[in-house]
Order: structure tokens, then C-alpha cells, then sequence
């Protein structure tokens, strides 16, 4: 089937694509390459031999939507495009809110006038409210965002959940991602952030390459086995096998599903650090920092909803997402600029 991957040439959807095409699917890419680079979709070719169709624009652009429709015959869509920084979403609330939730509206639109109703959204367990027990489920308490970005997600599983509710042939998956770490195995395809990382694992890969020169721990007062945050990571390749199950249960379920993509399992920050320096024998210096606003002590899913319904559960353990980002890591030291 034709599937329209928006932000396809991203770190989740540049896999996902791998994997779409893996399992007999043609991921057709629209993106504006604001935070990626038409470079993966080179590599996705070179993993899988197969050149992916690519759209470069603005998912907002009605009338790119339009002509993407008219070229191509789309089965379902899997909407990845957004900005996702929370400490930019503090500082850039409406670049965040126009954005997110104008890309989404402007898709669905697009999708209903062509009669393509079947749609996959990019949410986040940022989604789930702060005071929630662990593990967290589906049907866990929602909202009491504490930043644009979270608000945005929140807003667009609303946006899509009703137009569910109003129109009863939509097929609408709302997908909560836990922390999505690693990179394909092949070291071809991973994250390369912007700048300074904000997101742990990257930090740790770049202070193992020598880019920074020591992680900052935030914390190590929290109500945790070590102190420091725990948090439930999942390799990239799981979750992006995660949307290929979303895709094929699609095909006969209709309405609103949501589905928690984690491992349920939570490791700590020093965890991380550890099974990093043992899976690739390098040192990563750390110092402990205070803690950093907004952040929980602890978070992670309670996957039981997506192995029964959609039949997937992540395979990939903390070592091969250790392994397999320092594998990435160090072939591209600048990620896909060299
Ligand atoms: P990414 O930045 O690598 O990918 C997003 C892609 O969307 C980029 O290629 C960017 O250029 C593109 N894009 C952004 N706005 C666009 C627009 N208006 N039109 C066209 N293209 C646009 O991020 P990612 O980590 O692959 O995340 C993918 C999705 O998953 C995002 O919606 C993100 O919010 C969500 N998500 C990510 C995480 C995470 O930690 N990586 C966790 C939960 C949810
Ligand atoms: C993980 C742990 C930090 C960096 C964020 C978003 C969330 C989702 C995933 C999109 C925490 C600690 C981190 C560092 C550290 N994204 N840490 N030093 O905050 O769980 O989730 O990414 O939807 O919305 O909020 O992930 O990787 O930033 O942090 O000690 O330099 O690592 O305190 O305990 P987080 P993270």
C-alpha cells in the first residue's frame, strides 16, 4: 500500500520508512527538511535498494497536499511532521502551535476531501499528566502539559479524536512514544540533532565521540533506585515497526485507538551511561547538575494494549539501543552534513 509518510526524511520516519518498505509498503515522503536532511532518504535507499518518492514542502501547503494526492494513490497516511524541542516550544510557543497543529488540520482536510481516512499521529507520553502512578496506560490521566510542545500533541490527538467521533469511516491511531533512542543497525540512518542536544542519548554519544566533554546529570536526589531520572527508552527500529503494525490494523478497525509504544521497562540516567561505556568500552564523563525544570522523577509505559491489539512488542534490549547508537554515532560524527 501507498503510505504518506510526513516527515519522512526525520529520525523516526527516515526508519520508519525503512521498515514500511521491508514489509511490502511504498513510502511516498513529503517534507520541508526544516530539521532533517534529504540525505536519509539516500540512505534508506542504500538499506533497503529501494528510492523513496520525496515531496519537498510544507505540510501546511494545502495545495502540495493537493497535488501529492492527485499523483499518487494513498492508502493511509503517517503524520510525523511537527517541531518537537521543548525548550524551544518555552521560547517559540506560536512557531509550535502554527506548526503542529496547523499541519494537522490542513492533512486532515486534505484526507477527508480525497476520501483517504485512515491516519497515524506522532503523540508523545509527554501527553500524560505529572501526577499519574506508574506504569502509565492508555486510559491514564491526560493534560496538565508543562510546555507548548506537550499542548500541541495534546491538542492534535483532540483535533483528530473528533473528527473520529463526527465521521465514522476515519480510522484514527494516536501513538504515545516513550523515549526513542538508537539507529538502524546498518549505522546508516540515526538522530542528528540541532546544536546542543537536549535529549540524553545523543548527549552521551556526543561526549563519547569527544563533541562535548561531559554529560550533566540532572539530579540525583530523585525518588529513584540511583537517584537519577528513570525513563522508558525504546529502540527507533521497534518503534518504527510499531507504525507498521498501526498500518495493517487499519485496514479493519475503524475510529479511535490509542496505543502506548514503550518497552516497560525503566532505567536510570546512570543506567544509560553504564550500559553505554560497557556495550562499546568507552568512557563517558559525567558530572551531577541540579535538575532540570519540569522534569519527573520517573516515567514509564505499560505496553500490555499494544502487544494484545496490534500484536507488537519491542524485541530490541538496552545494549543493541547502546550499541546501535554509538554504531551511527561514530560513522557520522556530523550526522548526515559530511
Ligand atoms: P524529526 O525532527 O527528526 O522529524 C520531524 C520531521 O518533520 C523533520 O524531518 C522536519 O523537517 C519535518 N517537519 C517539521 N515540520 C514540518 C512541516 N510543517 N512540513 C513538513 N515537514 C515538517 O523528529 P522525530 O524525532 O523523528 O519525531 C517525529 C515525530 O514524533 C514528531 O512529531 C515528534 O514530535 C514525535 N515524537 C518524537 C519523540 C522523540 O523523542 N524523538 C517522542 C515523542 C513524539
Ligand atoms: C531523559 C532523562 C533527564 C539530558 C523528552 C521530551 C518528551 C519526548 C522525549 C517528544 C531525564 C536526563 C537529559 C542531559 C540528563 N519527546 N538528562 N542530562 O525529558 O524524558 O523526554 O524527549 O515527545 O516530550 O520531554 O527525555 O532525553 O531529555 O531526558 O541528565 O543532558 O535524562 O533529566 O531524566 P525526556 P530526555
Amino acid at each position: 500500500m501507498n503510505v504518506l509518510v510526513t516527515g519522512g526524511a526525520g529520525y523516526i520516519g527516515s526508519h520508519t520508512c525503512v521498515e514500511l518498505i521491508e514489509t511490502g509498503h511504498t513510502p511516498i515522503v513529503v517534507d520541508n527538511l526544516y530539521n532533517s536532511s534529504a540525505k536519509s532518504l539516500e540512505r534508506v535507499k542504500e538499506i533497503t535498494g529501494v528510492s523513496v518518492k520525496f515531496y519537498e514542502g510544507d505540510v501546511r501547503d494545502e495545495a502540495l497536499l493537493n497535488k501529492i494526492f492527485d499523483e499518487n494513490e494513498i492508502g493511509a497516511v503517517i503524520h510525523f511532521a511537527g517541531l518537537k524541542a521543548v525548550g524551544e516550544s518555552v521560547a517559540k510557543p506560536l512557531a509550535y502551535y502554527d506548526n503542529n497543529l496547523v499541519s494537522t488540520m490542513v492533512l486532515a482536510r486534505v484526507m477527508g476531501n480525497r476520501g483517504c481516512k485512515k491516519i497515524i499521529f506522532s503523540s508523545s507520553a509527554t501527553v500524560y499528566s505529572g501526577d499519574n502512578e506508574m506504569p502509565l496506560r492508555e486510559n491514564s490521566k491526560t493534560g496538565n502539559c508543562t510546555n507548548p510542545y506537550g499542548w500541541t500533541k495534546y491538542m492534535c490527538e483532540q483535533i483528530l479524536r473528533d473528527i473520529a467521533k463526527a465521521d465514522p469511516d476515519w480510522s484514527v491511531v494516536l501513538l504515545r512514544y516513550f523515549n526513542p533512542v538508537g539507529a538502524h543497525k546498518s549505522g546508516k540512518i540515526g538522530e542528528h540533532p540541532n546544536g546542543i542536544p537536549n535529549n540524553l542519548m545523543p548527549f552521551i554519544s556526543q561526549t563519547a565521540i569527544g563533541k562535548r566533554k561531559q554529560l550533566s546529570v540532572f539530579g540525583n536526589d530523585y525518588d529513584t533506585h540511583d537517584g537519577t531520572g528513570v525513563r522508558d527508552y525504546i529502540h527507533v527500529v521497534d518503534l518504527a515497526k510499531g507504525h507498521v503494525a498501526a498500518v495493517n490494523y487499519m485496514q479493519d478497525n475503524k475510529g479511535e485507538s490509542v496505543f502506548n509504544l514503550g518497552t516497560g521497562t525503566g532505567y536510570s540516567v546512570l543506567d544509560m551511561v553504564k550500559a553505554f561505556e560497557t556495550a562499546n568500552g568507552i568512557p563517558v564523563p559525567y558530572v551531577i547538575a541540579e535538575r532540570r525544570p519540569g522534569d519527573l522523577a520517573t516515567c514509564y509505559a505499560d505496553p500490555t494494549k499494544s502487544r494484545e491489539v496490534l500484536g507488537w512488542v519491542a524485541e530490541h534490549d538496552q545494549t543493541d539501543m547502546c550499541r546501535d547508537t554509538w554504531n551511527w554515532q561514530s560513522q557520522n560524527p556530523n550526522g548526515f552534513d559530511d
